[in-house]
């Protein structure tokens, strides 16, 4: 055996013991969702096909890839539909130092057992955190957070006050967390100043992403901002789903897109969007917010399983001084004259 094919057997195994060694301390630490877990594999290994004839047609047993060619194809739909459309390079010292700063092995539990999926989700964080530019003075709300660290690691490096907020925490704010559907949040107009989405907006069932669009509408300061990261855009309107992790029936899915049904992926929806859809979803519900979509030229330099390649900045905009609402004592003096 050559020396790089040694190295590469040790890397291998050194990799399967990590991620073996991962899923015993998990399971110890969470024996809930080892069961919930174990569940789910025998389901798919017994049921799977089953499950998928449940789902309504047109479908596939696919799942969504990230087609570079198809890309390129998005991003000239979006120019020629006038989309503001900007391009990313990621700094990779800026990166690295985000990482280093952010200290992720504090959070042995995040991702689960499937630590392949750390150079995404971390460099998801670190995009969010460079576009919405926050600073001291913003009040965040990670959407749909579930476990994320990023609230803390927020508060930590750029010293925001910060909430996370998802479907599955009690319903009601209780401490710096908001529960229920982040559609309708329990909090003031003008409550926050930067809200991200990360890995989030393409589980939003139903017609829960564009009323989404509308709250964060709402809940934004003039000046405020909102990234969805990825945002997934596409040729064609598709959602990917697992039938195996919800009971037959129990997702609706939009009569116009292609079901996309992935066996092991372990989520009940994930929306991409082609054009037509984003602007008959979307665009309407903007409610005072500005989209631009900036389009990620290097995310492979950063890891070969990183995909992000679209992310969605929603900026609210400033009202003009002649929108103001006037003050009495101006309609006052005017009147006099
Ligand atoms: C993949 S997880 C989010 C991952 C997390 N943001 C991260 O970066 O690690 C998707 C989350 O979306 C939440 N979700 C789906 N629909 C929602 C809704 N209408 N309101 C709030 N949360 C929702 C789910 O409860 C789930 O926790």
């Amino acid at each position: 055996m050559r020396n790089d094919d040694r190295r590469h057997v040790a890397i291998k195994r050194k990799a399967v013991m990590t991620k073996s060694g991962r899923q015993i301390r998990r399971a110890i630490r969470h024996p809930d969702k080892a069961v919930r877990y174990g569940m789910r594999k025998v389901r798919q290994a017994l049921f799977w096909n089953r499950y998928y004839d449940a789902v309504r047609d047109p479908k596939a047993k696919t799942r969504v890839d990230m087609d570079p060619t198809i890309q390129v194809d998005v991003v000239q739909d979006l120019k020629a539909a006038r989309f503001e459309v900007v391009d990313y390079n990621i700094d990779m010292s800026d990166l690295r130092s985000y990482l280093a700063r952010a200290c992720y092995d504090r959070y042995p539990d995040y991702c689960g057992t499937d630590i392949g999926r750390l150079p995404e989700k971390t460099l998801e964080h670190y995009l969010a955190a460079q576009l919405l530019e926050l600073s001291p003075q913003d009040v965040y709300v990670d959407i749909a957070a579930s476990d994320s660290p990023t609230p803390e690691i927020y508060h930590d490096l750029y010293g925001c006050t910060v909430y996370r907020q998802d479907l599955t925490y009690p319903s009601g704010v209780h401490g710096n967390m908001i529960g229920g559907d982040a559609a309708s949040m329990p909090v003031a107009d003008g409550f926050a100043t930067k809200m991200a989405m990360h890995c989030s907006f393409e589980h939003f069932e139903g017609d829960s992403d564009m009323r989404v669009i509308r709250e964060a509408g709402r809940v934004l300061r003039p000046g405020g901002r909102l990234c969805i990261v990825p945002f997934y855009l596409r040729n064609h309107y598709v959602v990917q789903t697992d039938p195996c992790v919800y009971p037959a029936g129990n997702v609706q899915f939009e009569d116009d897109a292609l079901i996309c049904c992935t066996k092991g992926w372990g989520h009940r929806h994930g929306r991409h969007y082609d054009v037509p859809h984003l602007r008959a979803r979307i665009v309407p519900n903007l409610n005072g917010l500005q989209l631009t979509i900036h389009v990620v030229a290097n995310e492979k330099a950063v890891g070969q399983s990183c995909y992000v390649k679209f992310i969605g900045l929603f900026r609210k905009t400033v009202p003009r001084q002649a929108d103001w609402p006037l003050p009495n004592s101006f309609l006052a003096e005017r009147k006099a004259d």
